[in-house]
């Protein structure tokens, strides 16, 4: 087994990089665990990063498939605005029944509204960290070093460009993240207990914020 390569994203790795985006979107599991349809959660989020702001994406190349990818945003600030449109944009079809919505959905929903209101969201200093990313190694793959190799691709890319920082969001959850995260430099910038999936875990959960400041 050869190691695979980090190589920009093209629009024909669209449907792999989704899959794995749903595959691992639950602390690393399926996105099924809350989520009845992953179209849902596809097209309200990862369709910007594929379809708008396709030149920051990053994949790991296994030869007979993708084995991790890295989504990225130069301008977090366009991207919010994106997903809003976005999120109002779906609802005709939401309406419509294209969408299966059950009761995980709506519960999910449901937590992230009252997340939202009881304030349990980090707010990030946009500023300083314009960009984010996101980042996601098939299971099969994970622990040979190809999230630190396409994290360290990205951030070449945006010290070229000049952009001053970068943000990512997670939890104390997900912790082979945080290790790689805090290995390559970035700090925790915000931390906030939340009860968004108090319904599906046992244990409570810390969303956590790291930041990486590019030009001094
Ligand atoms: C987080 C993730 C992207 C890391 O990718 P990866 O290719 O497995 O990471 P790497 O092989 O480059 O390893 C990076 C570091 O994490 C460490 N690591 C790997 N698994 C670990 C674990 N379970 N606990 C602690 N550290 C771990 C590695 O030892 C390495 O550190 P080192 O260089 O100091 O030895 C990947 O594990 C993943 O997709 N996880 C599930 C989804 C997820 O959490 N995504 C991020 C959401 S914000």
């Amino acid at each position: 087994m050869s190691a695979p390569i980090i190589r920009p994203y093209q629009s024909a790795d669209r449907a792999e990089l989704h899959r794995i985006a749903a595959d691992t979107a639950f602390f690393g599991a399926p996105i099924e665990t809350y989520m009845e349809d992953r179209r849902l959660f596809l097209d309200v989020f990862y369709a910007y990063y594929t379809d708008t702001e396709p030149q920051r994406a990053w994949v790991a190349d296994a030869g007979d498939g993708l084995a991790g990818f890295l989504t990225g945003c130069i301008d977090t600030v366009q991207q919010h605005r994106f997903a809003r449109a976005q999120a109002f944009a779906l609802v005709p079809r939401v309406l419509r029944g294209y969408y299966q919505v059950g009761p995980l959905a709506r519960r999910y929903l449901l937590a992230l509204l009252s997340a939202g209101l009881r304030g349990e969201f980090n707010s990030i200093d946009l500023n300083t960290y314009p960009a984010h990313l996101h980042i996601n190694v098939d299971a099969n793959w994970r622990g040979h070093g190809l999230g630190r190799r396409l994290i360290a691709t990205y951030l070449d890319q945006l010290r070229d460009l000049g952009i001053a920082g970068v943000h990512l969001e997670t939890t104390d959850q997900n912790v082979a993240a945080c290790h790689l995260y805090e290995q390559l430099g970035f700090e925790l910038i915000a931390q906030r207990r939340t009860r968004v999936w108090a319904h599906r875990l046992d244990q409570p959960v810390e969303m956590r914020a790291y930041g990486l400041k590019l030009v001094n």
